[in-house]
């Protein structure tokens, strides 16, 4: 176990790098020091607010030789807890770091500083006429670092892939102090160890993400979107396997209809279908001519025919694409308040039904007292199971509660061969059940990395390993 230095850290850092902005008032403490998590109370002993990759370099040096604790902090909106600081950490924020440093149209890549949000490198694509396709709710104000830091996923990971799939480069600041830069853009590199993927996805335990070059890809083409009600599970494999056949498929999202009514009260949205259904699915698709519209209406009433849809409507313009969404893309904020407590799973695309089924009777016989709300990405078999928390019961014991839960769910995911985080990470709250995600020796494996890039284990201690 590491000795860390919280005492006396801020004036190590201010002697060592004055030019650094470090913050310890305590409304910057409080806001900086979590993310969207409401299990742990932040308490980090400092912000640092660094603008330039030498200001890193300078920090990382004194934070290693001092053995102060660093936790990288992006746009804040992660679920597992990775961002948070509740043991007098120095939290780095990358705030002032937010240049976009290089457009190339010949490579189709941008290069952006850590700090520069999500929707901004859509954007910035969109007036090239390009396309960067890594989306979810909190695009708005998610950062790149942490989108690469996670490997974020999101709703067009279908057609796109993850993060990882749009990184063609990446400048990292390591706890020795080195700043690698792995892969330099490069379509094709086959020199060995791809260092790049070591970073996609560790959580701020290896080092700090300090630019990215990001792959943009062709302009979406115009698209339309479904909303389905279906009544039950294998029912809602059939419609996938029918559509994805039919039709070029950009997202396959589903809810039940306890997220319906959360989403719906949370944002005033009528009823979107006139038959309550137990489930629903938002298909998104390419749409660009009547031809694909037909083979749609013809598909859908394949599965009407089947009896494995019971309704559904199509978006007829734009407008109602971003409608149809809402029901979708609401649901998280519409329950954040309980809180919920967050499990993404995720297991192969064939073992969905069969999972959703187990998890239903292990649900009801270990926590029936307990609403669940799920939703998720199915067409890519991840799934979120979320605990709501009953207004009376005091936050540690629900969360005590959850963890019994937790201890199950995650056992019957192993047992079938799926993982305990698909998209959100281990982070602070799933890091006691990573040895049901990974083999001890798989383990020992990456904590010998991590001792590799982060010798004196300042990065995000007590996050993942
Ligand atoms: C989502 O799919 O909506 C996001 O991962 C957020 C969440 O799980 O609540
Ligand atoms: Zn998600």
């Amino acid at each position: 176990m590491v000795n860390f230095k919280t005492s006396g850290a801020t004036d190590a850092l201010r002697r060592a790098c004055p030019e650094l902005r470090l913050v310890t008032e305590a409304g910057v403490l409080a806001s900086h020091g979590r993310d969207w998590t409401r299990f742990r109370e932040p308490a980090p002993c400092a912000v640092a607010f660094p603008k330039s990759v030498q200001q890193v370099c300078e920090l990382v040096a004194c934070a290693s030789a001092e053995r102060i604790p660093l936790v990288p902090s992006g746009g804040r909106t992660g679920l597992s807890g990775g961002a948070v600081a509740a043991h007098g950490e120095v939290v780095v924020s990358f705030d002032r770091m937010r240049r976009v440093l290089d457009f190339d149209p010949i490579d189709r890549t941008v290069t952006v500083e850590a700090g520069v949000v999500t929707a901004a490198v859509q954007e910035l694509a969109r007036t090239r006429n390009l396309y960067y396709p890594v989306s979810f709710a909190s695009e708005g104000s998610s950062q790149i670092g942490g989108n690469v830091a996670t490997n974020a996923g999101g709703i067009r990971v279908l057609r796109y892939g993850l993060t990882r799939e749009q990184v063609a480069g990446l400048k990292v600041v390591t706890g020795r102090g080195e700043v690698l830069e792995c892969n330099r853009g490069l379509v094709k590199n086959a020199s060995g160890y791809d260092l790049r993927h070591l970073f996609i996805g560790s959580e701020g335990t290896l080092g700090l993400v300090v630019e990215a070059t990001l792959r943009l890809t062709d302009p979406p083409l115009p698209s339309k979107v479904m909303l389905l009600g279906v009544g039950g599970m294998d029912a809602l494999m059939n419609v996938f396997d029918t559509l994805r056949a039919d039709l070029a498929l950009t997202a396959f999202e589903f809810f039940t209809d306890r997220a319906l009514h959360y989403v719906r009260a949370g944002l005033g949205l009528p009823k979107p279908l006139d038959t309550a259904c137990p489930l629903y699915v938002i298909a998104e698709f390419d749409c660009p001519t009547g031809a694909e519209e037909d083979r749609a209406m013809a598909s859908f009433e394949r599965c009407v025919q089947q009896n494995w849809l019971l309704d559904g409507v199509i978006s007829q313009n734009d407008r109602q694409v971003a409608e149809l969404w809402r029901y979708r893309e609401g649901i998280s904020e519409s329950i954040s308040h309980f809180p919920p407590y967050k499990n993404d799973l995720s297991v192969t695309i064939s073992r969905v039904p069969e999972f959703l089924q187990r998890m239903d009777e292990l649900v009801d016989e270990i926590c029936p007292d307990f609403e669940v709300v799920w939703y998720g990405h199915i067409g890519d078999g991840n799934l979120h199971m979320n605990i709501l928390k009953p207004g009376a019961m005091e936050l540690s014991e629900f969360e005590s509660r959850s963890h019994e839960i937790s201890e199950k769910t995650y056992a019957l995911t192993q047992s079938i061969g799926g993982s305990i985080s698909a998209e959100h990470g281990i982070g602070l709250l799933k890091r006691p059940w990573l040895n049901r995600a990974h083999s001890a020796a798989e383990i020992e494996m990456m904590q010998g990395i991590k001792n590799v890039f982060d010798p004196a284990g300042i990065f995000n201690p007590g996050k993942l390993l």
